[in-house]
């Protein structure tokens, strides 16, 4: 078979080791080639063939090796039939996506549209697809902005300041909710919990009189902002909530308070150790699924075990933080 690998959407730490692992696995009975740029490089058909042996300088480094891109091969009827075109003219049998909601969604289409057999690899350091406890990336992502928040903390409590962390996550709060946890957070914001400014400011007031510091942690796309910039999607311009928080703060409790973005500081580290291992099982429940025949599916980790759930139960939605994690998050604001 001849077989097409992409990332697309943001870049997320794990992507390269499971490129790698799952050309290791393939290339010995099949013709494995890369898509550059997501799926840009299928549309456009920019594809390399592929080789283990050329990956493995780059299998646990950060960022992405083939690239990526937010490209819709959707977007229009004219696209779609140009990728369509593409994956006829190049013999394109397979096509392993790997990415977020919107990369998968496409690949959920193309399969429906039988383009091609596709099989998905979850990633963002969102965390935010459904159908999968862990998404590739985001326990690096958490593992960053923790060592980051901490030394933020470090330095609030040095000039007794208060300090406000923005993180990523432009949907969900994963990533402010563990990161926020993992370092003692006074306050946790994230979109799924909205709290009033005024409450935000009692508690950190309190904090603050208690320790002479105090911590929030708040993912970007909490809208308690403010009304600033929009990207092309119309999503808020990183760092418009935490500026605007910390400049509220302070002036309310006249406290100095200091806002600190850590924006994409938390997607380009190298992987840590059970995103590289978690992109290992992805990559040889790809392998598998393939060999198997079963396409139109996204591997994925339930529990401590690898299952595939169907692309089409995945595309376009979000797994929102809920439940026991939301219980935890009330428990840790009515402290
Ligand atoms: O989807 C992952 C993500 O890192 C979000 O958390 C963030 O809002 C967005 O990508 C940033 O995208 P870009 O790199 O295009 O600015």
């Amino acid at each position: 078979m001849r077989i097409a690998i992409l990332t697309g959407g943001g870049d997320a730490p794990g992507l390269n080791t499971a490129v790698y692992e799952f050309t290791k696995l393939a290339e010995k009975k099949h013709e494995v080639y890369l898509a550059l740029h997501g799926w840009r490089g299928m549309l456009e058909g920019e594809l390399v063939r592929a080789k283990s042996i050329d990956l493995l300088g780059s299998a646990f480094a950060g960022g992405t090796f083939i690239k990526t891109s937010r490209t819709n091969p959707f977007k229009d009827e004219e696209r779609a039939k140009r990728l369509a075109d593409t994956i006829k003219s190049r013999g394109i049998d397979v096509i392993i996506a790997i990415g977020g909601d919107d990369t998968l969604g496409a690949a959920a289409e193309a399969q429906s549209r039988g383009l091609a057999n596709v099989v998905g690899i979850p990633k963002t350091i969102d965390n935010d697809l459904p159908e999968t406890d862990y998404t590739l990336g985001f326990d690096t992502a958490v593992n960053i902005a923790t060592t980051e928040t901490e030394y933020v903390k470090t330095s609030s409590v040095s000039h007794e300041r208060i300090s406000v962390v923005e993180v990523m996550g432009r949907e969900a709060g994963w990533i402010a909710l563990f990161t926020g946890l993992a370092t003692g957070a006074d306050a946790i914001l994230i979109p799924e919990k909205p709290i009033e400014t005024a409450t935000v400011v009692e508690k950190l007031k309190r904090a603050y009189g208690e320790k002479k510091y105090a911590l929030a942690v708040v993912s970007e796309g909490v809208k308690q902002d403010v009304g600033g910039p929009v990207d092309e999607y119309g999503h808020a311009r990183l760092g418009g909530v935490g500026n605007e928080l910390a400049a509220i703060i302070e002036k309310e409790l006249g406290v100095e308070t200091r806002a600190t973005v850590l924006g994409h500081t938390i997607r380009g580290s190298p992987p840590s150790a059970f995103d590289r291992v978690l992109a290992t099982r992805f990559a040889a429940s790809a392998f598998d699924a393939m060999e198997a025949g079963e396409f139109g599916v996204m591997v994925a980790l339930k529990g401590n075990d690898i299952a595939a759930v169907r692309l089409s139960d995945i595309a376009h939605r979000n797994k929102l933080v809920s439940g026991k994690w939301l219980e935890l998050l009330d428990r840790h604001w009515s402290l």
